[in-house]
């Protein structure tokens, strides 16, 4: 039963519909004036760049999703012998077609709360858990769920299980994932769970061809993201100017995708003047990735008290099952 969940709609949302996001704008012009230039990682999934991360999921080179997948239904009984029946399933993020169904089938929820920035995907990915499980009552949220946002009122006093795959948290620099885990927890509420994915650290070269692969899908969506500042705020980016790379940083644990400038290259975005030398670049995304002990140091930090942890045979990917810790006087 897909409903129109009664929430107060968050600031800053955004739909495909609207044409020049004003947060982007600002996002593009203050970030690649910063000393280091940088754009969030956020602005790389308009409608190309969600279909080219979709293609990624797919590749031979990019483990995570697959691995992911095939942990999840390894281990979906034990999840479900964890958890109480009747829980509000809030996703953070378009529910992906493969990972959802597992958790869903698996676990008999009373409700199912997607929540994502961009309400196309949102519907769509809605739309196919709601022709899967008919009588699941569905209520979509189109917010960002970095912010402030409600829950329907319609899942009541359920019990809430956060499901956050797909490693996302990664993409998120530890104080901010910090602050994100955080607000999960305000929002879900005391005696809620979170099922998270996070990662592993890993040999590098295997991380880099997950971010670098040899079909150069993961360069188009990275360069994606020039052609929408060209289409979306008049940018003048030369193409070619820029290639995608992909570098792993040892010291801060994760992988950093930049677009570097090929040669010295001079461009407008809607009117302001940007110049960049040849080899230097704009830092586009961090992808973390955690060890047993900083995945569950990052969860205690949020205000979440991980109770179970499961990965697969060759120790790539995490499923971390935690609970919202309660309010307590401790030393
Ligand atoms: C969405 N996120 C978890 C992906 C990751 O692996 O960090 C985004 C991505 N970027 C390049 N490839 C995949």
């Amino acid at each position: 039963m897909l409903e129109t969940a009664d929430t107060t709609p968050a600031e800053d949302i955004t739909t495909e519909s609207s044409t020049v996001d004003p947060a982007f704008r600002d996002d593009v012009l203050r970030g690649l004036a910063e000393p280091i230039p940088a754009i969030l990682a956020r602005w790389l999934y308009d409608r190309r760049g969600s279909e080219l991360f979709d293609d990624i999921t797919r590749l031979e080179a990019y483990y995570p999703t697959r691995t992911e997948t095939a942990l999840l239904t390894r281990i979906m009984p034990e999840i479900a012998a964890a958890l109480p029946p009747g829980m509000a399933v809030v996703e953070f993020g378009a529910g992906s077609a493969t990972k959802t169904p597992l958790l869903l089938d698996a676990i008999h929820p009373a409700s199912y709360v997607p929540i994502d920035i961009s309400g196309d995907y949102l519907y769509e990915a809605a739309g196919v858990v709601d022709e899967r499980f008919g009588q699941l009552p569905v209520y979509p949220v189109v917010a960002d769920f970095t912010r402030d946002l409600a829950l329907p009122s319609e899942i009541g006093a359920q019990p809430r299980l956060g499901f956050f795959p797909g490693s996302t948290i990664g993409n998120f620099v530890p104080r901010s994932a910090t602050d994100l885990l955080r607000h999960f927890r305000a929002l879900l509420g005391t005696g809620a769970r979170l099922l998270i994915g996070m990662d592993r650290v890993k040999s590098v070269d295997r991380l880099i061809a997950a971010y670098d692969d040899p079909e150069r899908v993961t360069a188009a969506f990275n360069l994606n993201l020039i052609d929408r500042i060209n289409r979306e705020l008049h940018g003048t980016i030369p193409p070619g100017a820029f290639v995608h790379e992909a570098r792993w940083n040892d010291m801060l644990g994760r992988i950093e995708m930049h677009l570097v400038a090929v040669r010295n290259v001079n461009f407008t975005i809607e009117g302001r003047a940007f110049s960049f030398a040849a080899g230097s670049s704009i830092h586009t995304e961090n992808s973390h990735k955690y060890g047993e002990r900083g995945g569950r140091l990052l969860l205690l930090a949020g205000g979440w008290t991980p109770v179970a942890e499961w990965t697969d045979p060759a120790a790539d990917f995490a499923l971390i099952l935690a609970e919202a810790q309660p309010n307590r006087f401790a030393p």
